[in-house]
Formats: C-alpha cells, sequence, structure tokens
C-alpha cells in the first residue's frame, strides 16, 4: 500500500505520469464497476468506449477471394470515404477512447483522409492508433508519413506464401519488398514505431503454409503473427473453413508452434475445437462506418445487422446508451432476449456453424464472382511511382 502511495505521488510530478495515473485509475473503476452498474441499470454504461474503429473508406484495390466485400448487397453496402466533417463530430470521443483502429473494411491507405486523420490524432490525442492493411500502398512516400506522423501499429495481411497469390491475386514478394521498405524507412528516422504484424486468414489451401510464413515473419524482423479462421461468405467456400479439416490444421499448427519458438516470433493461433466467450464488445468498442452509421462490434459493420445509431443524427453519448445498446449488453449479460445475429456469432461460441453465411443478405450462394483482382490502373501507377 505504502509503495503504491509512493508511486502514485512519483507519477503527479510530471505531465505524462499524471495522465498515467488517470487512465490507471479509470481502468481500475471501469474494471469494477461497469458490469455491476450495467446489470443494475438495464444494460446502461457510464464510462466511454476504450476502443473505437473508424472507417477511413470501404473501397479497396483488390478482390481476396473470402473478403465479405465481394458478396455483400452492393445496394445495401454502397462504397466511399468517411469526409473529414464526419471525423470532426468524432473527435470528442477521442478525448476518452484511448485505443483506435484506422480500418474496418476496405483499403485504409486508399482512404481520402487517411494521413490527414492520423495526423490529427497522434497530434492531438492520447491514442494509440493501429491498423490492418493489405500492404500495398505502403511504398515509401507512405511509409514516411506512418512513420512520421507516428502511427503506433500496423497489420499487413499475409494469408500464407504461395496460396497468398491465389488468395489475394498478388505474389508475396510485394509486401516482403514493402514491409522491407517501411523497415528501412524506421531505421532511417531512428523510429520504433510502427509495429509491424502479420494477420493471417487460415483456410485449408494455406494452412500447410503457417510455419513458413512464421519464417517469412522472422526474416523480416516481424515479432508478433496473428492467425484467425476464415468466415465463409459463400457457399463454395465452406469447405475451406478449418473445422471441416481440425486434423490437418492442428498438424500444421503444431509445426509452427514449434518453428515459432525456434525462431523468436509470437503466434496466436485460433482455437480447433468449440470455444465459449463472453462478448464484451458492446461494452468497450463502438465502430464507426465511413457514412457515420455506428456497429457495436467488429461483427456487425455490413449493413442490415445491428443498427445503433448514425453520428449524423445523434451524438455518440446518445447511440452508445441507446435502448438498442442497452438491450443489447443486457441480453450479452443475462442470455435473455438474444438477437439471432448473437446467437449464431462466433465471437461468443466460436464453432463451424458460427463461421458460416454471416451476410445478411448478399449473392453468398454464387461461387467466386471475379477472378482474383490484378491491381487497378490507378494503384498500379502509385505504386511504380513511388516504389
Ligand atoms: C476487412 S480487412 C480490411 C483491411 C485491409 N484491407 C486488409 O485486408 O488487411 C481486415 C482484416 O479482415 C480479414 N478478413 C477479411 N475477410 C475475412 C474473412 N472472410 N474471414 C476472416 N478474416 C477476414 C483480412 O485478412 C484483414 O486482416
Ligand atoms: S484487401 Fe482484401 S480483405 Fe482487405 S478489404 Fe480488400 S478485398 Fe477485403
Ligand atoms: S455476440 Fe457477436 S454480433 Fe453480438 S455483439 Fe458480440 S460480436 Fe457483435
Amino acid at each position: 500500500m505504502i509503495a503504491q502511495t509512493r508511486k502514485a505521488v512519483g507519477l503527479l510530478g510530471t505531465s505524462d505520469g499524471r495522465k498515467q495515473l488517470k487512465r490507471s485509475v479509470a481502468r481500475r473503476l471501469r474494471e469494477q464497476f461497469m458490469y455491476p452498474i450495467a446489470r443494475m441499470t438495464g444494460g446502461h454504461n457510464p464510462f466511454a468506449p476504450v476502443k473505437i474503429a473508424i472507417e477511413p473508406t470501404n473501397r479497396c484495390n483488390l478482390k481476396c477471394e473470402f473478403c465479405a466485400r465481394l458478396y455483400w448487397d452492393e445496394a445495401d453496402n454502397p462504397e466511399d470515404d468517411i469526409p473529414i466533417e464526419l471525423f470532426e463530430k468524432i473527435e470528442p470521443l477521442l478525448e476518452k477512447s484511448p485505443k483506435v483502429i484506422l480500418q474496418i473494411f476496405g483499403e485504409p491507405l486508399m482512404g481520402k483522409a487517411f494521413f490527414n486523420m492520423l495526423e490529427r490524432i497522434k497530434q492531438n490525442y492520447d491514442c494509440h492508433v493501429g491498423f490492418n492493411t493489405n500492404g500495398i500502398l505502403l511504398h515509401r512516400r507512405n511509409a514516411e508519413r506512418l512513420v512520421r506522423l507516428g502511427a503506433d501499429e500496423v497489420y499487413v495481411s499475409i494469408d500464407g506464401t504461395d496460396a497468398f497469390k491465389e488468395i489475394r491475386g498478388i505474389p508475396i514478394k510485394t509486401m516482403v519488398r514493402n514491409i522491407n521498405i517501411l523497415n528501412e524507412v524506421k531505421a532511417e528516422l531512428g523510429s520504433t514505431k510502427p509495429d509491424v504484424g502479420i494477420a493471417m486468414v487460415a483456410m485449408k489451401k494455406n494452412v500447410h503454409e503457417t510455419a513458413d510464413l512464421v519464417d517469412v515473419a522472422a526474416s523480416l524482423g516481424i515479432k508478433n503473427m496473428w492467425v484467425a479462421h476464415m468466415e465463409a461468405h459463400a457457399d463454395y467456400l465452406i469447405d475451406e473453413l478449418l473445422f471441416n479439416h481440425v486434423e490437418l490444421a492442428r498438424t500444421h499448427f503444431d509445426i509452427a508452434k514449434a518453428r515459432a519458438k525456434e525462431v523468436g516470433v509470437d503466434l496466436v493461433l485460433p482455437p480447433l475445437e468449440k470455444t465459449e466467450y463472453f462478448c464484451d464488445q458492446p461494452f468497450n468498442t463502438m465502430w464507426i462506418n465511413w457514412d457515420g452509421a455506428v456497429r457495436p462490434c467488429c461483427r456487425a459493420v455490413y449493413a442490415n445487422t445491428i443498427d445503433i445509431g448514425n453520428l449524423y443524427e445523434n451524438s455518440w453519448e446518445e447511440i452508445w446508451n441507446s435502448q438498442a445498446m442497452k438491450d443489447l449488453r443486457m441480453s450479452l449479460l443475462t442470455g435473455e432476449g438474444m438477437i439471432e445475429f448473437c446467437e449464431k456469432c462466433s465471437h461468443r461460441v466460436l464453432c463451424k456453424d458460427h463461421l458460416v453465411r454471416i451476410l445478411p443478405r448478399g449473392n453468398a450462394e454464387e461461387g467466386r464472382p471475379t477472378e482474383a483482382a490484378t491491381l487497378d490502373q490507378e494503384t498500379q501507377a502509385e505504386v511504380q511511382m513511388n516504389a
């Protein structure tokens, strides 16, 4: 107790220390009181979200075969970029939320306001900013902007080594080149940030390459590699789910684990057996699409899922404790009155059935709608100009 008091008094002496102390007190209060208060008040949450995701754009320069963008109803999910006026409505939230994900759907580095938002967040707020990217636009000019503006974390999506080309339509060497560029720029500018990780979506056709990808990570000095189950948005992809090939997946995951240990990569693998979780997303996170629609979780970021409001019509506080949000929280706390979308969600119960056909409406019965993309002309030109 005395040591803790001394530490707290020490922290009061500097502005960073005071911030740290304020955060730690807020975290403790939240941990202790958030769920009991929500239970007693029908789902009210007096604490702000700790993490917000902002969608710079839902446009993309690729057509990865498993991506919901290929199968969703285009009329319900029009493509565009977030206007900076909407970002200004989000800014009051940045005072409260320590973590920002600058991406939801689409390729964030294509977002017209991406770097403007990054700059404003890092200059004016004390937020950790990270995002996933397909890595194509990680050329020198963008790498320099990310480092200079202080992005904290970048996960590059690489789904295997050889299979990657079939899935994403580009060779892995493009990713390796771009991550090397980012590493060089960090070294030149004397920065350790952004931390770079690899995000892999695992399926039958690439699971045997998990260990090879661990080697690629190690060769690029990457410490963190995150593997996730594919969600099958189209019927022809269901056979690719690892839950349909558990023994195969286990064998390759074991090889990858051993390799990761050897080369010093922190590898996070998904469970291969049915697993239950408590979903805390509507208590802690807020997902804001480019058009101002606010969603409670990463799973509900398409049209016609869980609508809790729009920032053009309501403040974030009104949305955060709207009746829809409170009902959602109560259903997760008590298990009563749960909507079907949550009942069948892999973030609550991870199993084969919950990884199939997540889109509420779309063309999911059909096969792959187009060939894997080659880069569009605009992207090709930009990559060449900046390589
Ligand atoms: C929707 S993408 C947006 C960011 C960026 N375009 C990218 O590909 O990294 C965010 C993450 O979701 C993953 N993802 C996309 N479709 C998926 C699916 N059907 N199942 C699981 N993960 C998926 C991507 O691999 C990526 O790591
Ligand atoms: S890069 Fe692929 S996964 Fe990411 S948004 Fe584009 S199509 Fe979807
Ligand atoms: S259970 Fe799934 S759909 Fe429901 S709030 Fe959680 S992540 Fe979203």
